[in-house]
């Protein structure tokens, strides 16, 4: 029987709460399926953490994750304790770059028994694939003078390697769904990166004469989020582009508190890392409302990558079973805790089996 090996980051906020709660959903899973168990370890490194050591994980704490096949981590951020470039950049960044978890993955899909802001919806099901190493994110850059005179130059990296990568990983990713990809671009304003982007996804289509094809400006392509999100299948994007694209798709499946996301290393050299889409939220933090579906659902996304898909599907299903009895926590506009919408997941999983 196999038995993972998972390390868990709670982090900071909300962190603490929604992981607790999705293991429990993945300790049913795996009691329900029978055919494997976990390990978890639990690292407390945090903006607490920091507080206390200087750093958000020890000097050895890469070497300690490379022994685990993958990461389940909740949120990182707390500014009012340390500042976010510090606290990101030490233990977020830090993980998906070193562990060249280059890819994204992050799904937008109406689910039975959610209430979208959006008024009267075509079903949609859509995945961002985000550019998760480099791009807009980068620490090349500087200013010089002062007052009136200050100029601040932040630099973007995008190589080759990185942005094929990503494009690909959309292609090979639509062949399985409705074969359609979507570029997220803006070469109409920025001269170097997106036209260089264009150019790759042009190249990289005819690899793929089967699958349809359409570049649309970022601007654009957020207001159509809006307005027509059912003509999305795949989305390719640059790291800040689809950092922005994924709390939309959230807010148009009724809360970003329940959308779902996947940081791949691609070529299964590095543990991947599991971790929603949403942040610590620290105006809620630590009143036991916070909505675990993210990070329950990112546990689905997470079986799915182990080859789990049907216990991994029983957990959707459970999930929307719940939505449609009206459990839901305050952001969904419901009165329910974390804790109660976490046991009915867990009561409509075994309903089901
Ligand atoms: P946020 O996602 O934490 O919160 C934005 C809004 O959404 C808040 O009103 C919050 O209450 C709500 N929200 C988020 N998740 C929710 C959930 N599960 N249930 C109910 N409501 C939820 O974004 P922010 O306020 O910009 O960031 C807060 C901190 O988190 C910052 O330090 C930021 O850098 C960090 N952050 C970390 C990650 C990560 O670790 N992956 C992602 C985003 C933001
Ligand atoms: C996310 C977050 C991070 C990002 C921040 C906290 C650095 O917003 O995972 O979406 O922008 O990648
Ligand atoms: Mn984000």
């Amino acid at each position: 029987m196999n038995k993972y090996e998972i390390a868990l980051i709670p982090g900071d906020g909300i962190g603490k709460e929604v992981v607790p709660a999705a293991v429990k959903v993945l300790e049913a899973a795996a009691e329900i399926d029978g055919g494997f168990s976990w390990s978890f370890t639990e690292f407390p490194w945090s903006c607490e953490y920091y507080l206390k050591h200087g750093v958000m994980m020890p000097e050895d704490g890469l070497e300690t994750l490379k022994n685990f096949q993958h990461i389940f981590l909740g949120a990182v951020g707390m500014p009012s304790l340390v500042p976010d470039h510090v606290s990101l950049w030490g233990l977020l960044i830090k993980i998906r770059r070193s562990f060249e978890q280059a890819v994204n993955i992050r799904p937008a899909k109406l689910l039975r028994g959610l209430e979208s802001p959006l008024r009267d919806p075509k079903p949609f099901d859509l995945i961002v694939v985000r550019e998760n190493s480099e791009g807009e994110y980068s620490e090349i850059g500087g200013s010089i003078h002062k007052g009136m005179d200050e100029v601040v130059i932040q630099n973007n990296v995008f190589t080759r390697k990185g942005t094929e990568r990503a494009i690909r990983y959309g292609f090979e990713l639509a062949k399985s769904r409705r074969k359609h990809v979507t570029s997220a671009t803006k070469s109409n304003g920025i001269v170097y990166s997106m036209p260089f982007w264009d150019r790759v996804f042009n190249e990289v289509k005819t690899d793929y004469p089967d699958i349809e094809t359409t570049s649309t400006h970022i601007d654009a392509l957020a207001a159509y989020f809006v307005m027509k999100p059912h003509l999305f299948d795949v989305i390719v994007s640059s790291n800040l582009f689809g950092d922005i694209l994924t709390d939309l798709g959230g807010a148009i499946m009724g809360s970003i508190g329940i959308a779902p996301a996947a940081n791949i290393n691609v070529e299964g050299k590095y543990p991947s890392m599991f971790e929603p889409v949403h942040g610590s939220a620290p105006d809620i933090a630590g009143k036991g409302i916070a909505n675990p579906i993210g990070q329950i659902w990112t546990g689905k996304m997470l079986l799915d990558h182990l080859g789990h898909q049907e216990v991994g599907n029983l957990i959707l299903e459970a999930i929307e079973d719940t939505l449609e009895a009206g459990i839901k926590t305050p952001d969904l506009k419901g009165n329910a805790t974390t804790e109660e919408v976490t046991s009915a997941i867990i009561a409509n999983m075994k309903k089901r089996v």
